[in-house]
């Protein structure tokens, strides 16, 4: 195996096997307020939305996980046909191997699913010159996305997995203007990878012409607890204690849904594993909910484990509607949100 494909099947085994999210539950921290006399029947709550101009029956995204190495074809089968059968959207892993050694088939296979909406993915990073390596184009970026029929191309920001990696990829300069450059040129999105986006963040990417972000905050996934898993089994006792101090960094899920509000489009992410937090990203401000973890084990199994969890996800989700008294996911958007805790602290902290 390449390196490169190494630590692809390193992440999905430490994130299946290992403690990789903060001891602190942010979404618990997130209230809704319980309607006793709901007014809604049931069979009438519509769970659809429109995200970059897609209809999804279910308001959740599979952000991206992998591609690109022979597990990768799995699991990316068993996703795109459960978001195909849901009505839920499906993002690829990041297409940086089918950009410097062609595509593997694992990341096209996603084509021969009805997905609502695809999105395709390469990492800021990738968007800059980073030692001898030579940054991806405009138009290698274009050929990503035909290769998955993408939607809209999704640029990873993952800087504190690259900080914490050891020989990671850490010339951030001029990432912004490489994301507008591709803006321009084709739709665009920006995520995160689990340490959220700030106000002044997402001002800033406001002015590239992007479409909207996947906050992926804080309350999930954290990359600094894998690569400190990773670095430990290699023996690095340097990149094992930056990952063990880096663990909790960032941005709070919910906080980083209400600071990255500023009239795009989002997705909320970091630490959804269920469809009352699906309810409670939407109802703090964003269109769709996302998650990557939540769904890894189903993934490695089969497309039905993948859609019966799907379908207790929806479930929850529609009964948190129904206990709102909302007939349309709109209507959830302009529901009261409670926010105590740690993200209220957040939220209402001064700067100093
Ligand atoms: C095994 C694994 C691999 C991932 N690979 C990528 C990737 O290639 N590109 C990317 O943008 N995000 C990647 N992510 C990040 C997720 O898309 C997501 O932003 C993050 O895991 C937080 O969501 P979660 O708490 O639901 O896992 C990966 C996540 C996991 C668990």
């Amino acid at each position: 195996m390449k390196r490169i494909e190494h630590r692809k099947s390193d992440h999905i085994d430490v994130t299946l096997k290992e403690k990789v999210v903060p001891d602190y539950d942010y979404w618990a921290d997130v209230h809704l307020v319980h309607r006793a006399l709901p007014e809604v029947d049931m069979k009438d709550i519509d769970t659809s939305v429109t995200l970059f101009g897609k209809r999804l029956e279910l308001p959740l995204v599979v952000t991206a996980i992998t591609g690109g190495f022979p597990l990768a074809e799995k699991v990316n089968r068993n996703l795109a046909e459960a978001c195909a059968k849901m009505g839920a959207g499906l993002g690829v892993g990041s297409q940086r191997p089918a950009i410097e050694h062609g595509d593997d088939g694992t990341y096209s296979l996603v084509k021969e699913y009805d997905v609502p909406l695809v999105i395709g993915n390469v990492g800021a990073p990738q968007l800059v010159r980073q030692g001898s390596e030579r940054p991806f184009t405009v138009e290698d970026v274009e050929r990503a996305m035909e290769a998955v029929g993408a939607d809209i191309m999704a640029v990873h920001l993952n800087f504190l997995q690259e900080v914490v990696q050891p020989g990671g990829d850490v010339n951030a300069k001029g990432c912004l203007e490489s994301i507008r450059a591709l803006a321009k040129e084709m739709p665009c999105m920006v995520k995160e990878t689990g340490a959220g986006i700030s106000r002044e963040m997402a001002m800033l990417l406001k002015g590239t012409g992007i479409r909207g972000m996947d906050v992926s905050g804080v309350g999930g996934t954290s990359f600094a607890a894998v690569e400190m898993y990773r670095a430990r089994e290699q023996e690095d006792s340097s990149a094992s204690a930056l990952g063990r101090t880096f663990f909790e960094w960032g941005i709070p899920a919910p906080a980083a849904i209400i600071e990255a509000d500023v009239g795009l489009e989002i997705i909320a992410s970091g630490g959804v594993d269920d469809g009352l937090r699906m309810a409670k990203g939407i109802s703090l401000g964003a269109n769709a909910a996302g998650c990557a973890r939540a769904l890894l084990a189903e993934a490695m199994e089969s497309s039905e484990r993948v859609i019966e969890k799907m379908r207790i996800m929806q479930a929850e989700f529609k009964a948190t509607m129904f206990l709102t008294g909302c007939k349309s996911v709109e209507e959830l958007q302009q529901r009261r949100v409670i926010v105590s805790g740690r993200t209220a602290d957040w939220l209402s902290a001064g700067d100093v």
